[in-house]
């Protein structure tokens, strides 16, 4: 079976992959020993900067294999487009008394979620309008192929609801199917998320480049 290599120690991001790429028959798996590898400092100031940069420095330690990393994060309209970029840091004042880009560590999704509520609490719903971005791209020894981008509208719920996912899943409620991101199940997730559809945009042009003369097909 033909392989991909996603540069996440994330195992819902994984999740979320693995269902998506097996109906092309492709095997997902996580880089061998990421833990050990010098973390990939995360200091682009767009979606694409952050994942070309994560896809080309992971893909040194493997050559010969096609290594996908993505940058994703929550985007809400009355907001200025925040957490945005920050989204894994968005606590940081809370918890650490930086700012997201000068924190050094994640912050936990409760503390995230808890201030976007913070943030939001005088908005009232029909300005609660914002999105979840994806950005995926593709790198081969050092060098980003191409990248794929996944958006996904949606609206900011002032409490959460559910229980899967990860993240602002509780929070982004899906007009469409009238349900939270964490009421849905793993396939129903990736056949409407950013991610799956940053995904799938990625699985097409990989089953077109299978006769490319690069190293890595
Ligand atoms: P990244 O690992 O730098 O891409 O950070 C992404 C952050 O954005 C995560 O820690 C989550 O807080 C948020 N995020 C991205 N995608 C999702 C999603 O599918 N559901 C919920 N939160 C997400």
């Amino acid at each position: 079976m033909r392989r991909v290599l996603i540069a996440t120690s994330n195992p819902g991001k994984l999740r979320d992959f693995a269902g998506a790429a097996r109906a092309h028959g492709i095997e997902i798996a996580g880089i061998p020993n990421l833990a050990s590898l010098p973390t990939v400092v995360e200091d682009g100031a767009t979606f694409e900067q952050n994942a070309r940069k994560k896809a080309e420095e992971y893909s040194r330690y493997v050559p010969g294999e096609i290594v996908v990393a993505d940058d994703s994060g929550l985007e809400v309209d009355a907001l200025n487009d925040e957490p945005g970029v920050h989204s894994a840091r968005y606590a940081a004042p809370d918890l650490h008394g930086k700012q997201p880009h000068e924190a050094d560590a994640n912050t936990d999704d409760e503390a995230n979620n808890a201030r976007v509520l913070r943030e939001l609490k005088n908005v009232p719903p029909e300005k609660r309008t914002g999105r979840f971005v994806c950005v995926l791209a593709a790198a081969c020894e050092g060098k980003t192929l191409a990248t794929f981008r996944g958006t996904v509208e949606g609206i900011i719920l002032d409490m959460p609801r559910g229980t899967n996912g990860f993240g602002y899943d509780p929070l982004f409620y899906f007009p469409q199917i009238r349900k939270t991101f964490a009421e849905l199940s793993a396939e129903e997730k990736s056949r409407h998320s950013h991610r799956g559809a940053a995904f799938r945009a990625f699985l097409d042009w990989y089953d077109q480049s299978l006769h490319s003369s690069d190293a890595c097909f």
